[in-house]
């Protein structure tokens, strides 16, 4: 679809944002030691159709090698970086874990990510989440009319490299309508030679994944769990915005 959206189809999109901001503050109520990450998964699918939404995740892609994603959440535990599948693995105090949802209703799609906290976890385990959150509002607030995607890469990498933390290139954020993934890919590293701009009514979805050790990331033999090369966790967070000729509306706030 388009690059802009219009008034009706960002109203429509302000409705399946909200659904996944409610979602990611519901769910840090289940959020304890001893919990499975398919209880966890099932609690907010059960949430997303109360509200009249779809699970945006569940049947996504797939190929003759992979499944079809299999859950409603993406949900990731410690070195696993994103695309967590949820099953029988048990919360431990201690642990980060990230967990991403999707919706989508009347058409339009919303999507946004978090790391949690586990009871209390290690100071390292603790600064990678503060600066990979810090990076995300950095980075959204380069999300201007007029400013160039390489700018918000920019806020992102410079501020995450400046703790010595790695960010992955091997996945990126993406526009965001009447599909999950739409253009422009939203890279949180600098891309020589990128020079597309941001206009006014774009929606896109910023999602820094931001390593404790180096950037390298491997994928599990599942086909979606991808995890750090080096085994440091890693944390993410994703707001969808629209870009506006001012501050950048966060949709899923
Ligand atoms: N939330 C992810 C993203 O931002 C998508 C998850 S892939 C899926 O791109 F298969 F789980 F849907
Ligand atoms: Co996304």
């Amino acid at each position: 679809m388009g690059l802009i959206k219009n008034r009706s189809e960002i109203e429509l999109m302000r409705e399946s944002c909200s659904i996944v901001a409610q979602v990611l503050k519901h769910i840090t109520g289940f959020i304890e030691p001893g919990v499975t990450t398919e209880k966890l998964d099932k609690v907010i699918e059960d949430f997303i159709i109360s509200k009249g939404g779809i699970p945006a995740f569940k049947g996504y892609g797939g190929s003759r090698k992979v499944k079809p994603y299999p859950a409603s959440a993406c949900i990731s535990v410690n070195e696993e970086v994103v695309h967590g599948i949820p099953g029988e693995k048990v919360l431990n105090e201690g642990d980060i874990v990230s967990i991403d949802v999707g919706v989508k209703k009347n058409g339009y799609f919303g999507d946004s990510a978090k790391t949690y906290k586990v009871g209390k976890v290690s100071q390292k385990k603790e600064t990678l989440m503060k600066v990979t959150e810090e990076s995300l509002f950095l980075g959204i607030g380069q999300a201007v009319d007029g400013n160039e995607l390489n700018d918000i890469a920019s806020a992102i990498q410079s501020h995450c490299e400046g703790h010595g933390f790695g960010v992955v290139r091997a996945l990126v954020g993406h526009g965001i309508g009447k599909n999950l993934h739409e253009e422009p890919a939203v890279p949180n590293y600098f891309v020589p030679n990128n020079r597309f701009r941001l206009r006014q009514g774009m929606v896109i979805a910023i999602e820094p994944m931001i390593n404790y050790g180096t950037y390298e990331v491997k994928t599990l033999k599942d086909g979606w769990t991808i995890v750090t090369a080096d085994g440091e966790p890693s944390a993410h967070f994703e707001h969808t915005i629209l870009i506006t000729d001012t501050k950048p509306e966060i949709l899923t706030l």
